[in-house]
């Protein structure tokens, strides 16, 4: 058995794979009418390097996320359960489109469903 299994982030295709996923996560995202208006003072441009750093982190990738505790960022901005499943839902049909495996892309849903609470708010 190979005792070194690839990290899910190394089967998804690494820094490049992740370059091009982020931005076409968050076209679908800002285009969501119920989802574009959290968004409507916020960089982009920023949001697009906290969340690449973020994913390379949270598929076992070689970088430290070096953006805000994600209960920081997201609280108080009234983010219901209902809006962080369509986000993910959107997230789900990016990896899709983009070739990823069911498998692997429920895989990456499992590990990000982990923040739910710090998104959502649930915890305070
Ligand atoms: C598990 C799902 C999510 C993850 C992993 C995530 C991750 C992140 C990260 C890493 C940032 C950047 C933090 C920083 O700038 O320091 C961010 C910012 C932000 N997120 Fe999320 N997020 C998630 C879900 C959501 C949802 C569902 C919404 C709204 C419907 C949302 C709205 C925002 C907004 C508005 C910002 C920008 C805050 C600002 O302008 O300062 N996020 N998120």
């Amino acid at each position: 058995m190979n005792p070194n299994p690839p990290s899910l982030y190394e089967r998804l295709g690494g820094e490049d794979m992740i370059a091009s996923l982020i931005p076409a996560f968050y076209v679908r995202v800002l285009a969501d009418p119920e989802l574009g208006p959290f968004f409507k003072d916020t960089s982009i441009e920023k949001l697009h390097a906290m969340q690449r750093e973020f994913f390379v982190m949270a598929t076992g990738g070689p970088i430290q996320y070096s953006g805000r505790p994600l209960a920081h960022a997201h609280h108080g901005r009234g983010i219901t359960k209902h809006h962080y499943a369509l986000f993910t839902g959107h997230l789900v049909e990016t990896l899709l489109d983009m070739g990823v495996t069911q498998e692997e892309t429920d895989e990456v849903i499992d590990r990000i469903n982990t923040s739910i609470n710090e998104i959502t708010g649930v915890s305070y």
